[in-house]
């Protein structure tokens, strides 16, 4: 049953400290309302709404956390140009159904001393992980954090970033986290792209050519509905049709088993198809489930 026990205001309160935020949820908490958590670095856009309506479907109180984490940027990578922009974002979750707002500063959520970190091993060494040392670290780190700080009964995640949720599911498993993860479809744009707040650097062309990914994976598709179950094959055909996109940089495209993240050299059952490249220098990531009709 769902309470909606507390703000139900198309404007969501804001907090930013943790002592402010456990006293906005203690009431709900008592009530023994369900609180569902929507973590996200801001500059939101239909994904991450899609997020805060799934929450608010869900739990009794939504609380949306914006916070760009610095530990998981590593010191080459765009933390000081990552688009910030609490006004809008606060407008674009008026009437999502966001009850609180949670933008804490680094102080708040790094003190000083701060010395311990969260390592997810397995699903967070590959791909992204191999890429991007200490990058799932840092998520690792935050995400648990955040969960400490509202204490929610469920959190929502964006299939978006796939090996993201998945790392966030072994940190939950392994650490005996009272938390359930919800994995929420990719949003895309009409032509499309998958959303991604890092869009916002691609120049006009650059996003025309973006949408060679989407596209890439729909080839993927369309040759397992057609029977192609080689999985080297089909890497191959999703290549051809990135480079359209060209000049790109293709840092990955893999088909691995969806949980493991390990490649696979055949599609036998659920495959989870991964790509990342750069285009103009802008990291995008991608991915979609393939499902061959008989699995
Ligand atoms: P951010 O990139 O802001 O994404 C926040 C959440 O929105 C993530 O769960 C992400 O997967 C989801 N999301 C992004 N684009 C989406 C899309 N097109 N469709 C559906 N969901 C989408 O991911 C992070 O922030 C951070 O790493 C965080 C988990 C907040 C830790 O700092």
């Amino acid at each position: 049953m769902i309470l909606k026990a507390t703000n139900l205001s198309s404007q969501p309160k804001i907090v930013t400290t943790v002592d402010a935020l456990r006293q906005a949820l203690r009431q709900p908490r008592r009530a023994l309302g369900r609180i569902g958590l929507v973590p996200t670095m801001g500059a939101l856009h239909e994904g991450h709404l899609s997020l805060v309506r799934a929450a608010g479907d869900e739990c009794d109180v939504t609380v949306v956390s914006i916070y760009v984490n610095p530990s998981q940027f590593a010191p080459t990578e765009d933390l000081a140009r990552y688009p910030r922009r609490l006004e809008a974002d606060l407008e674009a979750l008026g009437g999502c159904g966001a009850d609180l707002v949670f933008a804490p500063d680094d102080a708040e959520v790094y003190r000083p001393g701060h010395a311990t970190w969260v390592a997810v091993g397995g699903v967070a060494d590959a791909w992204e992980g191999r890429l991007r040392p200490n990058h799932f670290r840092g998520v690792a780190t935050v995400v648990l954090k955040l969960f400490q700080m509202a204490q929610p009964d469920v959190a929502f995640f964006g299939q978006k970033d796939f090996q993201q949720l998945q790392v966030v599911r072994q940190m939950v498993a392994d650490l005996n986290v009272p938390v359930e993860v919800r994995g929420c479809a990719t949003v895309r744009e009409p032509n499309g792209l998958a959303m991604s707040s890092r869009n916002a650097y691609l120049s006009p062309n650059a996003r025309r050519r973006a949408r060679a990914l989407s596209q890439s994976l729909v080839r993927a598709e369309e040759l397992v509905a057609g029977g192609e179950r080689d999985a080297s094959e089909i890497v191959r055909q999703i290549h051809e049709v990135v480079q359209a996109a060209a000049p790109v940089e293709i840092d990955y495209i893999a088909l691995v088993h969806p949980e493991t993240l390990e490649p696979i050299a055949e599609v036998a059952g659920c495959t989870a198809v991964l790509l990342a490249v750069r285009i103009e220098g802008t990291r995008l990531i991608d991915n979609t489930l393939l499902t061959p009709p008989s699995a």
